[in-house]
């Protein structure tokens, strides 16, 4: 298992997960690696659903062991909405900034203590012989205003558990450490760290 397949065309992801796996000898490879990939339709009901169906269709095509993730925002209120939908929440071409607003109004008459939320990544690893997935959690509340520029999709209504600050205003390497995909990955790679 010397090079695995990252289902990701996201730059900072790639370059964060190819720093995570150098030391044990492994090199990272993604999808723009293999051009010939296609864009896999993110259509499963669950994140598991998801990240399973993204990592078989790259190791089937690659013949390469392969890792993908989803993350959805499972917010208390909303019975863990909008959770696999998160990207689409506000519809197909949904922005992050319209996806933001429609939680926000969603959520504008609820008191602090009923707004408990938290983001969730499951990772899934295919190879010829099995599959297996990581799951990592990051428990928060939705604020009720955007606050800080940095991140991405609900980081800046999204204020981790025991810190003061949301995820747009934290540090980035904080914010991976604490975060979902932060703690999806280091399963991930306790995990393959035994099988070497
Ligand atoms: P993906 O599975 O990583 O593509 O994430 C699906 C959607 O969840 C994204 O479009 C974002 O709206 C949201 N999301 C995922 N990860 C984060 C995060 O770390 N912070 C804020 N929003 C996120």
């Amino acid at each position: 298992m010397d090079t695995i397949v990252l289902a990701s065309r996201n730059k900072h992801k790639i370059e964060e997960l190819r720093d995570t796996l150098a030391p044990l000898g492994i090199q990272l490879k993604s999808t723009y690696d293999f051009p010939e990939l296609e864009e896999v339709e993110e259509d499963a009901d669950t994140l598991e659903g998801n990240a399973l169906k993204k990592a078989c269709y790259v190791h089937k095509q690659t013949g390469l062991p392969a890792l993908s993730d989803d993350t959805g925002l499972e917010v208390d209120a909303l019975n863990g909405r909008p959770g696999v939908y998160s990207a689409r929440y506000a519809g197909e071409n949904a922005s992050y900034k319209d996806n933001v607003d429609k939680l926000l109004d969603e959520l504008a008459d609820l008191p602090m203590e009923r707004r408990g939320a938290q983001f969730r990544t499951v990772a899934a690893f295919v190879t010829d012989d099995d599959s297996h997935t990581f799951e990592g959690v990051c428990r928060g509340m939705i604020i009720t205003e955007e606050r800080g520029s940095g991140g991405f999709g609900y980081d800046p209504i999204f204020l981790p558990a025991a810190y003061k600050k949301t995820f747009a205003e934290l540090d980035s390497e904080i914010k991976n450490e604490i975060s979902h995909r932060g703690k999806a990955i280091q399963k991930f790679y306790n995990w393959i760290e035994k099988q070497k």
